[in-house]
């Protein structure tokens, strides 16, 4: 339960080596959150992770625990583990995914089903029982890192951007069916962000840092916000680009 002044206590990311993801729960630590989840398959980094966080000044508990998106008939079982162990979560950070490669990807289904199963089907099997508890529960705050790749697909990656695209979408319809119940989610679009997944990639312009992205979680969350972008200005960059005519578009080198 977010504590007097409102500042978020308890944080659960679904994803937990993320570098959005623990540049997030550092600024929440830093702002009086006392128990963080980190939930993952890499148990060796999860726990360096976890170790960094507990010696900060704060000291919070931290816990970690395994999760694999691609694993769906675990999620249930995960989310119910999770919420036992700390009723009232306050937020609740899904965090994982996974880039591919769009050449391999848009001519070896194979290579595609790994990006959409992760991104998008391992998302919803899990959305929805954490979703169940905090209707429950009848608070907490749902943060879905979508992307701006979801807004219109692009010849370069639109394996990826179809998976944020059906991702954004139903965490948007998510977020009406969750209104009057005390819970509520925030739709996180970040443009190019310079963290792992891009690695040895050229940064695309209003390229950000997990840094930045965190800043605009944690604004979302306090001003109660249902999207953001990362950075703002993209919102009117994808508003333009969206609406292109289709023979412009793929004139376009991106
Ligand atoms: N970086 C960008 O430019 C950018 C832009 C827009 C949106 N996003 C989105 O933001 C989110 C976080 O990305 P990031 O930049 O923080 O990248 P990151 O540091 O590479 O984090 C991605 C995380 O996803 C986890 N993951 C991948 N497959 C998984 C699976 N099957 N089960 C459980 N965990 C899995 C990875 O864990 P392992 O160590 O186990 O692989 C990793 O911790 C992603 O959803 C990404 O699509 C990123």
């Amino acid at each position: 339960m977010k504590d007097a002044l409102g500042a978020v206590q308890s944080v659960l990311v679904v994803g937990g080596g993320s570098d959005i993801g623990l540049a997030t729960v550092r600024k929440l630590v830093d702002r009086r959150c006392r128990t963080v989840v980190l939930a993952g398959r890499d148990r060796e980094g999860l726990e360096a992770a976890a170790k960094e966080l507990r010696a900060r000044p704060e000291a919070p508990v931290v816990d970690v625990v395994h999760f694999d998106a691609n694993d769906v008939a675990s999620h249930q079982r995960f989310v119910d583990e999770v919420f036992d162990a700390h009723p009232d979560l306050d937020l609740t950070l899904i965090a994982f995914g996974v880039l591919g490669q769009q050449p391999e990807a848009e001519r070896d289904a194979g290579k595609a089903l790994q990006i959409v199963t992760t991104n998008y089907v391992g998302a919803v099997s899990v959305m929805i029982p954490i979703a169940n508890r905090l209707r429950e529960q009848g608070h907490g705050t749902l943060v879905v890192l979508s992307s701006v790749a979801g807004e219109r697909a692009r010849r370069s990656n639109f394996v990826y951007g179809s998976s944020k695209a059906g991702l954004d979408a139903f965490s948007q319809g998510l977020a009406d069916s969750l209104v009057g119940s005390g819970a509520n989610v925030l739709v996180v679009r970040p443009g190019f962000v310079r963290s792992k997944m891009t690695e040895g990639l050229k940064p695309a312009p209003m390229s950000t840092t997990p840094d930045g992205v965190a800043d605009a979680i944690t604004a979302g969350i306090a001003s109660g916000a249902t999207t953001v972008w990362a950075p703002g200005a993209l919102r009117w960059f994808m508003a333009v680009l969206r609406h292109l005519p289709r023979v412009v578009f793929r004139r376009l080198p991106i």
